[in-house]
């Protein structure tokens, strides 16, 4: 199929940055993450098919489609959500069998640098106290990130960054009554989207890496997302779509990935405003390719 791009600056989308939740949207991810979709909530309703079965997210960081789609109704079916990394699934599972009980940890949480490497030291006894660490550190460590060293051992430094209220709660607890009911599982992509089936939808946003990365990878998690990993995900997507499944997959705007991506479905390049860097942050205007196979947009 024809590639369909609406590219350049007459074209393409300008997506203001917003942290509002389209659609009467409150619920929203606790966690930052490198990639988080919430700027593609106002845009995403165009690349969904009208009606579907099962909702599959097999790279949920955030959870900001998810949560999106959940709360405005638009999921109505089963869902199954994954992701690789461990202690992300093993958190997102706490607060959905055990709110109050990770609310209680957060609670004793303190924004100060000596609390932060205290915590960051410390060593959990319980699942739900590690699941509060691990939301702790996301929200006061350095820009979010989740980095590990070669032992596995989290090893991100102080963000100084200052919130008028640390956690919030409600917020959480909803999070938690969104996620009732459904597995989360710490599988790779492709085992996760083995159970798809005809007029369900697949929601994929994998870390993004192109073909001419200097190295042909990027470090992500302790896992590499290879270039190789993106021809598995698209044998993976023409799966889905010989189900008679839907899909939308985000990647990056970049032609090693339109060739890889583009054959199956329709491709359009949305554009936004992202901010780089930190207190001296720039605008600048970001490209990411969305893909899809509903006749909707
Ligand atoms: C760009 S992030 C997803 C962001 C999410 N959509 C959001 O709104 O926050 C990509 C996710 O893919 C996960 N991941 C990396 N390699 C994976 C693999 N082989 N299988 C499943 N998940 C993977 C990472 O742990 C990460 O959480």
């Amino acid at each position: 199929m024809q590639v369909e791009f609406e590219m350049g600056s007459g074209g393409s989308l300008a997506i203001p940055p917003t942290s509002e939740g389209p659609g009467g949207a409150v619920v929203k991810p606790f966690l930052r993450w490198a990639g988080g979709k919430s700027w593609l909530l106002r845009e995403i309703d165009r690349f969904l098919p009208a009606e579907f079965q099962d909702y599959y997210e097999p790279f949920l960081g955030g959870a900001a489609v998810f949560l999106y789609l959940k709360q405005t109704g638009k999921i109505r079916g089963r869902v199954v959500l994954s992701d690789i990394n461990e202690e992300l699934v093993d958190c997102y599972t706490q607060v959905r069998d055990n709110v109050e009980d990770v609310i209680a940890h957060l609670r004793s949480c303190r924004n100060t640098r000596d609390f932060y490497y205290e915590m960051r030291a410390r060593v959990p006894k319980t699942e739900s106290e590690r699941a509060a660490r691990f939301i702790y550190l996301n929200r006061t460590s350095f820009n979010g990130v989740f980095r590990v060293n070669l032992n596995g051992v989290y090893n991100v430094p102080y963000g100084f960054k200052e919130y008028q209220e640390l956690f919030d709660y409600e917020n959480l607890r909803e999070v938690a009554r969104l996620l009732t009911g459904f597995p989360i599982l710490c599988k790779d992509f492709q085992q996760s989207v083995d159970g798809v089936g005809a007029g369900d939808l697949v929601f994929l946003d994998p870390p993004y890496t192109v073909a001419h990365d200097n190295n042909g990878f990027i470090k992500y998690n302790q896992k590499l997302f290879a270039w190789h990993d993106q021809e598995r995900l698209a044998t993976a997507i023409r799966g889905i779509a010989e189900k008679g499944a839907h899909y939308v997959l985000t990647n990056a705007a970049d032609a090693s990935v339109e060739r890889l991506f583009g054959k199956t479905g329709r491709a359009i390049e949305l554009k936004r405003y992202s901010l780089i860097g930190g207190k001296k942050a720039k605008r600048e205007i970001k490209g990411e390719y969305v893909f899809f196979n509903a006749d909707r947009a």
